[in-house]
């Protein structure tokens, strides 16, 4: 890999010295949809595929960016002292959002940079692609400009980017979970307080199954602000009632006591699901700790059927993923992944019956959708980092 980065850089830019490898994971959550910008719970890991990024320091006070999977629009040049959104930039508003977003919380870009993207993880596929650019970026403005940045810290100023600059209203689970992940952990995160474990994730007999459904969706013009508006309406007038900061402090009991005080029926499914679904993760947890993998996957699968009544994310094409792996023998549970509306599925599947899983369901889904899913077999890799 690295020698093909580079091989390229030298293409694009010339030659490679001074240039560094970089690298940041795609993410998979395993339980714990739609609770993070509502003040609760998820149980996101990191992904062995990401984005690669060869970056070097320039002196002609511009960024240079390019990326192997935009070929065709090859180097975009941008002012290194000036960072707006343009939409026909496309891909390049995500680096260019973390140098905007860098500068804005004190940290600023002190040169032009040459820099060479490549990614593994399939675009708008819902592995995070977009917070994965961001965080690489962010992880070399650190490196190369030695600013005092935790990883943490380049994770807000990530979701930052996103918010703000391209206008997705992200939570900070994608963000987090790519620049903090572990190898063959899950991070348990609290999104109120952004405290954290990591949880080792020893499937004896079983390994992550990702299915992407190969329909595209862009999340801004997705409902997913919408989702989370709503959300933010049911908690405004829960609060009138109840003196509460976020949907994430309450019970399933104590959501039942005050959900007549939110007065459209649409955004009591909203916010019921987001209640419901950061206990079920908590729960969730608590059984893979104490070993009960199987009462995991019920909780998954649970997790999906909540996705697909209360929160209205699913789409036919994730459904029939979830309800074809349902069927299979060997899945231990089946659910979407991100934030919906097409993109994956992450199922959790016992070793001998991963074959007929992927033929099973790639054919019911073939035949039910008239086009082809993609399957992945994972593993659980580091967050985001210099690559030695
Ligand atoms: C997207 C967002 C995350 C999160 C998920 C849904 O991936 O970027 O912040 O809200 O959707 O759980």
């Amino acid at each position: 890999m690295r020698e093909r980065l580079f091989k390229k850089f030298e293409e694009v830019f010339g030659d490679s010295e001074g240039a560094v490898l970089y690298f940041a994971p795609g993410r998979v959550n395993l339980i714990g949809e739609h609770t993070d910008y509502n003040g609760g719970h998820v149980f996101p890991c990191a992904l062995n595929i990401g984005t690669y990024a060869v970056a070097r320091k320039n002196n002609q006070n511009q960024m240079n960016l390019f990326s192997m999977n935009f070929e065709s629009m090859g180097v975009v040049s941008v002012p290194a002292s000036d960072f707006v959104y343009r939409k026909e930039d496309d891909w390049c508003n995500y680096p260019k959002g973390v140098m905007w977003a860098f500068t804005e919380e004190g940290f600023p870009v002190k040169s032009g940079l040459d820099i060479l993207y490549f990614g593994n993880i399939p675009n708008g596929s819902g592995l995070s692609s977009s917070a994965s650019i961001e965080v690489v970026t962010g992880v070399i403005l650190k490196d190369l400009f030695s600013h005092d940045v935790d990883m943490i810290k380049i994770s807000l100023i990530a979701q930052k980017a996103e918010n703000q600059f391209n206008g997705v209203n992200c939570g900070i689970m994608d963000q987090f979970a790519i620049a903090m992940g572990k190898k063959d952990h899950a991070i348990f995160l609290d999104t109120a307080d952004l405290s954290y474990t990591y949880a080792p994730i020893h499937l004896e007999n079983a390994k992550i199954v990702i299915a992407c459904s190969n329909k595209k969706r862009g999340l801004a013009d997705s409902k997913y602000n919408e989702r989370r508006s709503q959300c933010e309406t049911a908690l405004a007038q829960i609060q009138k009632v109840k003196n509460i900061r976020n949907l994430g402090e309450l019970t399933e009991e104590e959501f039942e006591e005050v959900k007549d005080a939110i007065s459209d029926p649409v955004n009591v499914k909203r916010a019921k699901h987001a209640v419901y679904e950061n206990q079920r993760t908590i729960r969730a947890v608590e059984a893979l700790q104490s070993g009960d993998i199987a009462l995991f996957g019920k909780l998954m699968n649970e997790s999906h059927v909540s996705l697909r009544d209360d929160y209205e994310v699913t789409g036919k094409e994730l459904d029939t993923l979830v309800e074809a792996a349902w069927e299979q023998t060997g899945v231990i549970g089946s659910r979407m992944t991100g934030a919906g509306f097409g993109g994956c599925t992450v199922s959790i599947v016992e070793n001998e019956h991963i074959d007929a899983f992927i033929e099973q369901v790639g054919k019911k889904y073939l035949d039910t959708i008239g086009y082809a899913a993609d399957f992945y077999v994972v593993e659980i890799g580091d967050g985001a980092h210099k690559v030695k």
